[in-house]
């Protein structure tokens, strides 16, 4: 046996005189036995030392051994003690009413010496191995869930990975889209810049040399109002340029954003970034009828272009701007358009050098709802969140730690308080780590 402690054999018979040999076989193969001559006091014994095999007698006044038996398989600390009966009777009735009960074997009065030590040995060792087997299965199925969690959480990653990836070529195809028509009406309207003042040049000329015209064109004249079409015009062209300009802008960023990440971390200007991750987000900055919109301030500080994997910082900034948005929408939750006016909802994001110049530091801060200690203690966690069903899969923070700490050898940390907002640091070495 590897018991380490020596193993416990407890003999309820009423006539113990009986047992000598029995004890004495026992004793000499090193097992260490105990008495008792009721099931009452059996069960009192118990209370103290639960013994590692159980010899019952069937025959006894008070509780027989069937009674004793059925008592000892109801107890939870008792029931997975083998019980092995030992009877006078070899009648098949009372063996097979033994084994009924949860008995494991049975043992004939007389006893052979020799019989009884083999059988209590192999039980003793069945019961080892029965015990061990079912820590191994309660190790193996704790191993199993494990692994289980492990795989829905990464299918979930993989889903959210996933709609990042669709949403980025979403992205890209659009800016592509909106390109080409755009590259068209900018160089027209250069041109139509270009026309419009020789033509506007050319009316003036005509006006000088002809200041009488005659009636009919003089009468078409004071009909369009040429003198404000000669002014207005051009500003008309400059506007749509302005226009153009700003659309290019937003396809630009549109690209920024959906940057395909290479294998390599690539130079990556920080605050273009979080423009065009902002500019996804636009339509949920916008006022509604329950709040003005959410105000973002930029302080940007003199960072360089910092060697990263773009595609997955944007997936940072995203993930950090839209908490701080629903963190903004909760703390909006039973007030009025006025009261949050007056209190307006506010996202900041600096950026700045750190102080050995070898990293930049990004912080994103909301004036929020903000965290309790004990969310603020599980944010990263995986799967952690305080949202509705649908609304989180408590991912977010998970993947933005694992991209800026693993992947960027950066930090991110949060300072909040409950009720009064979140500020997200981030750092980022300027130099990859590979
Ligand atoms: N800016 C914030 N202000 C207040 N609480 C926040 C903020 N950011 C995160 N939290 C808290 O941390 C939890 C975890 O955030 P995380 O982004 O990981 O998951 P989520 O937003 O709930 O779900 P999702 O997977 O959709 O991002 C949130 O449920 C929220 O309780
Ligand atoms: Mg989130």
């Amino acid at each position: 046996m590897q018991h380490q402690q020596v193993t416990l054999i407890l003999i309820i018979d009423d006539t113990p005189a009986n047992l000598d040999v029995i004890y004495d076989t026992l004793n000499d193969a090193g097992y260490e036995v105990a008495i008792a001559n009721s099931g009452e006091r059996a069960f009192k014994q118990m209370q103290f030392q639960l013994p590692d095999l159980i010899l019952l007698d069937v025959m006894m006044p008070v509780m027989d051994g069937f009674e004793v038996c059925r008592r000892l398989k109801t107890e939870p600390s008792t029931k997975e003690i083998p019980v092995i009966f030992m009877t006078a009777l070899s009648d098949t009735e009372s063996k097979t009413k033994g084994f009924d009960l949860g008995a494991v074997d049975y043992i004939t009065k007389p006893f052979q010496e020799a019989e009884v030590v083999a059988r209590i040995k192999t039980h003793l060792q069945l019961r080892y191995l029965t015990k061990n087997l079912e820590q191994q299965v309660t190790q193996r199925t704790g191993e199993l869930v494990e692994t289980l969690q492990e795989l829905q959480s990464s299918h979930m990653q993989l889903i959210q990975n996933e709609k990042m990836s669709a949403l980025g070529n979403l992205v890209a195809g659009i800016a592509h889209e909106i390109n080409n028509p755009i590259g068209f009406v900018h160089g027209n309207v250069n041109h139509v810049e270009g026309y419009t003042k020789d033509l506007l040049n050319l009316m003036k000329l005509y006006q000088q040399r002809f200041p009488q015209p005659g009636e009919d064109i003089e009468a078409e004249i004071e009909a369009i109002d040429l003198e404000y079409l000669q002014e207005d015009l051009p500003k008309l062209i400059n506007s749509t340029q302005e226009g153009i300009k700003r659309i290019r802008n937003i396809s630009t960023s549109l690209r920024t954003f959906s940057r395909a990440d290479s294998e390599y971390p690539t130079e990556f200007n920080i605050h273009e970034g979080l423009d065009s991750t902002i500019l996804i987000l636009k339509h949920r900055l916008k006022a509604d009828e329950n709040r003005p919109a959410i105000e973002v301030v930029y302080n940007y500080g003199n960072i360089p272009q910092v060697e990263c994997y773009a595609g997955q910082l944007n997936q940072v900034f995203m993930n950090l701007l839209a908490n701080a948005i629903d963190a903004l929408e909760e703390s909006n939750r039973g007030k009025s358009f006025e009261q949050v006016q007056a209190n307006p909802n506010l996202i900041t994001i600096t950026t700045e050098l750190s102080q050995d110049n070898q990293s930049v530091l990004i912080r994103i801060k909301d004036n929020g709802i903000g965290m309790s200690d004990e969310v603020k203690d599980k944010a990263f966690e995986h799967l952690f969140t305080t949202k509705g069903v649908g609304k989180g899969t408590g991912l977010g923070l998970a993947i933005a730690r694992q991209i800026i700490v693993d992947k960027h050898h950066g930090s991110i940390d949060i300072n909040s308080s409950y009720g009064e907002g979140t500020e997200f640091v981030i750092t980022i070495p300027i130099r990859a780590k590979l």
